[in-house]
C-alpha cells in the first residue's frame, strides 16, 4: 500500500511538473499563475553578491565572471538567470577566467562626460553600438548605464562617468547611449536614480531639494531618457531623496517614472540595498542587487501579513517576466566571447579625438609632427583611460601619452621619458600602487614630481615645444578634494610656471593637455600657456586621440558641457557640499551614532535650480570658460535664423558656414529666455542642440532645431504643473552660452499647463 501510494504521488508530482508552463514572451500572465509565493518572491531578489575565491568567481554570477550580479533562475518555468555587468565606459567583467587561456577583454571607451563633451547624439550612439555588441557577445543581458546624474558641483567623485550640469544635454546623450547599447537586442539600466550628486556618505545622505529643482534639474534627464529611448531598466540610487530612500520612494519610482513618464521596464536598487525590502518592493522596485535569502524570506513574510498586497506583488513580477523574455539569455543566444576588439579601439579613439575640447589655441595648434617635444608630467606615463570603482573597465591596454606622441611621429626628449618612467616604477614599488586590496575603490594616481628649473631651461633649448600633462583620476565612492585635485599642486604651478618661462623665452610654445575626470582650475594658469586641450579620461585609445588633434589630423569639436568657475566657491552649490580641503572628503564622517551632520548625513540644494550656468549667466558671474565653450582649427559663421510656429512650439532653422581653412564640425546650442514675470527663470536656458556634419572650408550646411511648449516650461510648485507663460520668447543661437552668435524670437499666443502629481516635496524637519 505504501508502495502504491508514494508511487501515485511521484506520479503527481511528474504530471504537475509537465502541466507547469515554460517561459515564453506570450504567456507571462499564466506562468505569474503558475508561481509560489516563494518563487515570486525569489525572482524579486538578485543573486548573492560575487565573490572572487583564489581567482574563481563564486555567487550567482559565475555564469560571466566579474558581472556585477544576476536574476535568479526558476527553472521549474523555464525562467533562465540573466546576467547584468557595469558600465558606463564599457563593459565590466573579468578579463581572465582559471584554467581558460582566452582572454575577456573589453574596450575602455571614453567616460560620460567626454561623450558629452561630443554634442552629437549620432556619434554616441554609434559608440554605444559598438559597446552593445561587447555586451551581447560576452553574454550579458543588461549593461549597468549610462550614470547620469547632474554635474551638480565639480567635486562629485563620479561626475566623469555622468555627462552635464544641463538636464537637456544630459537626457539626449542618455537617451543616444541607450538607443545603441539597446539597438543590440541587450538593455540598459540609467543610474542612479536619483539626486545621488555625491559620494560621501552616498549611501544614507538625505538630499534636500525643492520640487522645482527636483523636476527641472534632476528628474528632467531621466525624464527625457525614458520617453525617448525607453531603457529596460532603471536604477534606484542609495541615497535618501527628501527623507526617503529613493528605493523605497512610491513617488519617485511609480508616480512619477510609470504613471508620468511611461515607464514599463524594472527597476533595480543599487548594490547593496535596505533592510527595508517590502517597503522597497511597494514602492515599485522589482529587483534588490545583490540579493539575499533574508530578503526574500521579507517579500514572503510581507505578503503573509498583508504589508504587501498580492497586486503589488504581482505587479513588480510581471515586469521581472517581461524583462527576462526580452534578453539574449531567455532567448538562448549563442554569444561568441569574440567581439571585434580592434575595430572598436578604433571607434573609442575616433570619439576621443572628436570630442576633445579646444580651450585655448595661441597660434599654437596643430602642430607638424615632426617637432622635438619636451613632454612633461607625470600624467604623460601614468595616463588615465578612466576612472576607478565599478566603473573601471578590464581593458588589454592603455595607451599613454609617451606612445600616443611617438606613433605621431613626434621625437619626444628622452630623458624626460626616461626619468618619468623611471618614478612610475620607483613610485610603484614603494606604495605597493595596485596591489592594495582596496585599490578598486581609490584613486590611484600618481601625484606629480618636481623637475629642476635648470633641467627646464636645457629642455628648452633641446627641443621644439613643450607639452605638459596633467592629469587627475577620480573614482567611485569618494569625492574629489578642492586643495590639491581642484586646485593645481604646488608642484604643479611651479612646473608650468618654469616651463612657461624658458620656453618662452626661446619663443617655443607650450601646450597644455588636461587628462582630467572632472573639472579643475583654470583662471590663474591659463595665461602662462600658448594652448590648452581637454581630452578627459578618453579611454585606452584616448592618447592616440590626443595626439591626432595635435598634429591636425583630427580638428576637435567638442564644448563643454558645464562650466569652468573661476574659483569652486563661485558654484553656489559649494556652500553645500561635502569638499573638506583639509582631509578627503571621504574621511569627513564616521560610523556610529552621531548628530546628523550638514553635507554628510543631509545636503540642502539651497541653490535650487541655480545650477552651472543658470547661475553662472544670470548673476553675471564671471568663469574662466563657459558652459558650451570650444575652439576649433577652422571658424564658422551663422545666418541670419528662421523661427516659425509649428505644432505648438516653434521650429528653427540656421545656417552654417565654414569661413576657415580647413574641414571642421560646428555645435550649435540653441538657447531660450522665457518672457518676463511668472517663475523666476534663468537668462537663458539650453532647449536644443545639433552638430554639422564636417564642412569643408567653404561649405554650409542648414541645422533645423525643434523645441515644444512643453520644452519651455518651468514647474510651479504652488499649481503642481508645468507652466509655458504666453509671450515672446528670445530664441539665442550660441557659440557657446556666452557667445550668442544670432538671435530670433517666437511668440507663445496662449499659456500652457501640464499639471503633474504633488510627490517628492521635501519634509519640513
Ligand atoms: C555602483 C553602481 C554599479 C553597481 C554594480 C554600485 O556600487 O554605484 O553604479 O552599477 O555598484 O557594480
Amino acid at each position: 500500500m505504501k508502495k502504491i501510494l508514494l508511487t501515485f504521488a511521484a506520479l503527481s508530482l511528474a504530471l504537475s511538473a509537465l502541466a507547469q508552463p515554460q517561459l515564453r514572451e506570450d504567456n507571462v500572465e499564466e506562468v505569474l499563475k503558475a508561481m509560489t509565493l516563494q518563487e515570486k518572491a525569489t525572482l524579486l531578489v538578485g543573486g548573492a553578491r560575487a565573490a572572487i575565491v583564489n581567482g574563481v568567481t563564486t555567487g550567482v554570477a559565475a555564469n560571466v565572471p566579474g558581472a556585477a550580479g544576476n536574476t535568479r533562475p526558476i527553472e521549474r518555468l523555464g525562467i533562465p538567470s540573466t546576467v547584468l555587468a557595469d558600465g558606463p565606459a564599457g563593459l565590466r567583467i573579468q578579463p581572465t577566467r582559471q584554467g581558460d587561456s582566452n582572454t575577456y577583454y573589453c574596450t575602455g571607451f571614453p567616460v560620460g562626460t567626454l561623450l558629452a563633451s561630443s554634442w552629437d547624439v549620432d556619434l554616441v550612439k554609434s559608440m554605444t553600438r559598438a559597446m552593445g555588441n561587447e555586451v551581447l557577445e560576452y553574454g550579458v543581458d543588461v549593461l549597468l548605464a549610462p550614470g547620469m546624474n547632474i554635474h551638480r558641483n565639480p567635486l562629485c567623485g563620479r561626475n566623469f562617468e555622468y555627462f552635464s550640469e544641463d538636464p537637456l544635454l544630459s537626457g539626449k546623450m542618455a537617451a543616444a547611449y541607450v538607443k545603441g547599447i539597446q539597438s543590440n537586442g541587450v538593455g540598459t539600466s540609467i543610474k542612479h536614480y536619483a539626486a545621488n550628486n555625491q559620494e560621501t556618505n552616498r549611501n544614507e545622505d538625505d538630499a534636500v531639494i525643492s520640487q522645482r529643482a527636483l523636476r527641472e534639474i534632476y528628474l528632467k534627464n531621466f525624464e527625457i531618457a525614458v520617453k525617448e529611448a525607453q531603457p529596460w531598466t532603471v536604477m534606484s540610487s542609495y541615497n535618501k531623496l527628501n527623507g526617503d530612500y529613493t528605493q523605497q520612494s512610491e513617488g519617485l519610482l511609480t508616480t512619477v517614472l510609470r504613471d508620468e513618464w511611461g515607464f514599463t521596464g524594472i527597476v533595480m536598487t543599487d548594490w547593496g540595498n535596505k533592510a527595508g525590502t517590502v517597503k522597497s518592493a511597494k514602492a515599485g522596485n522589482d529587483l534588490m542587487e545583490p540579493g539575499n535569502q533574508n530578503e526574500i524570506d521579507r517579500i514572503v513574510a510581507g505578503v503573509q501579513d498583508g504589508t504587501i498586497s498580492q497586486e503589488e506583488l504581482d505587479r513588480n513580477v510581471r515586469n521581472m517576466l517581461n524583462y527576462i523574455v526580452r534578453t539574449p539569455r531567455f532567448k538562448g543566444y549563442q554569444f561568441s566571447n569574440k567581439p571585434d576588439l580592434k575595430a572598436h579601439a578604433a571607434l573609442a579613439r575616433k570619439v576621443a579625438g572628436e570630442s576633445v575640447v579646444l580651450l585655448r589655441n595661441e597660434a599654437a595648434l596643430p602642430l607638424k609632427g615632426t617637432e622635438k617635444v619636451a613632454l612633461y608630467g607625470v600624467s604623460s606615463v601614468d595616463f588615465v583611460a578612466g576612472g576607478t570603482g565599478s566603473g573601471d573597465v578590464n581593458k588589454a591596454y592603455v595607451v599613454n601619452m609617451v606612445e600616443g606622441m611617438r606613433n605621431a611621429g613626434f621625437t619626444l626628449d628622452k630623458s624626460l621619458v626616461d626619468y618619468y618612467y623611471a618614478y612610475k616604477a620607483y613610485d610603484k614599488a614603494q606604495k605597493g600602487l595596485n596591489n592594495s586590496g582596496f585599490s578598486w575603490f581609490f584613486s590611484r594616481k600618481l601625484s606629480e614630481v618636481a623637475i629642476p628649473a635648470d633641467a627646464i631651461a636645457a629642455e628648452s633649448k633641446a627641443n621644439d615645444v613643450a607639452v605638459v600633462v596633467l592629469g587627475r583620476n577620480a573614482g567611485e565612492g569618494a569625492d574629489r578634494k578642492m586643495m590639491d585635485d581642484f586646485e593645481l599642486t604646488a608642484v604643479e604651478r611651479e612646473l608650468l610656471q618654469n616651463v612657461s618661462t624658458s620656453f618662452h623665452a626661446k619663443g617655443k610654445k607650450v601646450i597644455v593637455v588636461l587628462n582630467v575626470g572632472g573639472v579643475i582650475e583654470t583662471n590663474s594658469w591659463k595665461n602662462l600657456v600658448d594652448a590648452i586641450v581637454l581630452p578627459w579620461s578618453p579611454g585606452q585609445e584616448g592618447a592616440n586621440a590626443v595626439a591626432d588633434v595635435l598634429i591636425g589630423k583630427v580638428n576637435p569639436s567638442g564644448k563643454l558641457p558645464m562650466t569652468f568657475p573661476v574659483n569652486f566657491m563661485d558654484h553656489p552649490s559649494s556652500a553645500n557640499f561635502p569638499y573638506n580641503y583639509q582631509q578627503g572628503a571621504s574621511r569627513a564622517f564616521s560610523w556610529g551614532p552621531r548628530q546628523p551632520q550638514k553635507d554628510v548625513d543631509y545636503t540642502n540644494y539651497e541653490e535650487g535650480i541655480w545650477v552651472g550656468y543658470r547661475h553662472f549667466v544670470t548673476r553675471g558671474v564671471e568663469v574662466s570658460y563657459p558652459f558650451g565653450f570650444g575652439l576649433s582649427y577652422t571658424t564658422f559663421a551663422y545666418s541670419k535664423p528662421t523661427v516659425k510656429a509649428v505644432d505648438d512650439g516653434f521650429q528653427a532653422s540656421i545656417t552654417v558656414t565654414n569661413t576657415g581653412s580647413v574641414a571642421g564640425k560646428e555645435v550649435v546650442e540653441l538657447y531660450v529666455s522665457a518672457p518676463a514675470g511668472g517663475l523666476d527663470k534663468p537668462a537663458r536656458e539650453l532647449k536644443a542642440f545639433a552638430k554639422t556634419r564636417e564642412l569643408k572650408p567653404g561649405e554650409s550646411q542648414t541645422l533645423t532645431l525643434k523645441v515644444g511648449a512643453y520644452e519651455l516650461a518651468s514647474f510651479n510648485e504652488a499649481a503642481s504643473a508645468w507652466e509655458a507663460a504666453a509671450g515672446n520668447y528670445k530664441v539665442q543661437f550660441g557659440a557657446s552660452v556666452d557667445d550668442i552668435r544670432a538671435t530670433a524670437a517666437f511668440t507663445l499666443k496662449k499659456a500652457q499647463s501640464w499639471p503633474v502629481h504633488n510627490v517628492l516635496a521635501p519634509q519640513t524637519k
